[in-house]
């Protein structure tokens, strides 16, 4: 796409240390082990510690995916992070972020499009490199769902963890890089996945606190049906974008929600099990952050390789989705 074939250079991840295991979790809420590992897949996610807030999470992904990628952080052109709990309403975390990393030359934004983040943020950042506008830009998914999670809430509380991924995108040789993008919302789903309290609709208050409005409210099967329709068709339509078939993909990198979700979207692709990256046992639902920490570990784990074709593909709250093909 574009003049300049653009791709991912460098990947880096961070999880905070504690682990919050669905056996505490039978301690807080009325749930138990087998229920959340038969419905979701999940046995454990992280928690951040109360000293560690996103742009934190953030700036140790960063770190690692700028020298992965052989590079400072004067080279970085332009900071993207995604994300849906940024440290504050402002500055952004982006911004705490560049001066964390010591990025001086770099302008920096955060961008919201809930779980489908990450993606969105590669597709800015990817156009602004193939017309030439920037040369490195880092894209930062990072989360700590953990500060807006009741838990109280069953429905909610065993789903989310804590956690950021980062990619540098720069230009690479021809034949490889990004083929596609398929980005998509549907504001009309809003209220199924969202956080009232604390905006400019819902200023917080003694009553929107005791409301519980500035936690996570979700409609936990409307927003799975919607997950299962979108996860399989915004794969193939970003396929379809790329000129290439399903046959084609070597590794998916999906949004990492339920593994029943993930299991829907390699049935429609006709794909294996080990065509996809698989981690939520061990993290949950990261948000913005699932998708760039499975990419890492997956490029930890040699599972990647020169010539592969990856799908990124997600969705989230909004509703967004997006999908992306990478020839890595
Ligand atoms: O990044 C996007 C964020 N959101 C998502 O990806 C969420 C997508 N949705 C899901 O993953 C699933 O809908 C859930 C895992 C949240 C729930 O699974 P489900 O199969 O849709 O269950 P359900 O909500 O239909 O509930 C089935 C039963 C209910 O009991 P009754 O009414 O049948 O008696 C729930 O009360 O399971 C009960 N339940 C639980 N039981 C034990 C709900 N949560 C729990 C729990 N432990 N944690």
């Amino acid at each position: 796409m574009g003049l300049h074939p653009v791709g991912i250079i460098g990947t880096g991840k961070y999880v905070p240390e504690r682990i919050l295991t669905n056996q505490q979790l039978e301690q807080m809420v009325e749930t138990n082990d087998e229920w959340i590992v038969t419905r979701t897949g999940i046995k454990e996610r992280r928690m951040a510690a109360a000293t560690e807030a996103t742009s934190d999470l953030a700036y140790e992904a960063a770190k690692r995916a700028i020298e992965a990628a052989g590079l400072t952080a004067e080279d970085i052109d332009l900071i993207i992070v995604s994300t849906i709990t940024p440290d504050m309403f402002f500055p952004s975390t982006a911004c705490l972020l560049q001066t964390k990393l010591g990025a001086s030359k770099a302008a920096a934004f955060d961008l919201s499009a809930a779980c489908s983040g990450f993606i969105y943020g590669l597709a800015t950042a990817s156009n602004m490199i193939a017309t030439g506008m920037y040369k490195h830009v880092l894209v930062v998914g990072a989360e700590t769902l953990s500060r807006i999670t009741d838990y109280t809430d069953r429905n909610t509380c065993i789903l989310f963890g804590d956690g950021a991924g980062a990619v540098v995108l720069g230009q690479v040789e021809e034949g490889r890089g990004f083929r596609s993008f398929e980005l998509g919302a549907d504001g009309s789903g809003g209220e199924l996945l969202k956080v009232s309290g604390g905006g400019s609709r819902m200023p917080s208050s003694e009553q929107s606190i005791s409301e519980k409005q500035h936690y996570i409210h979700m409609a936990g099967n409307d927003v799975f049906k919607f997950a299962v329709r979108i996860m399989g068709s915004a794969a193939e339509d970003a396929l379809a974008k790329a000129g290439l078939a399903k046959e084609d993909v070597d590794l998916l990198i999906p949004h990492q929600a339920n593994i029943r979700i993930i299991q829907s979207a390699l049935n429609r692709l006709n794909l294996p099990e080990e065509k996809a990256m698989i981690n939520l046992d061990k993290y949950g639902n990261m948000s913005a952050a699932s998708i760039p920490v499975a990419l890492a570990e997956a490029v930890e784990q040699n599972r990647v390789k020169e010539g592969d074709t990856l799908v990124f593909v997600g969705f989230g709250g909004g509703l967004t989705w997006g999908a992306s093909v990478l020839v890595w």
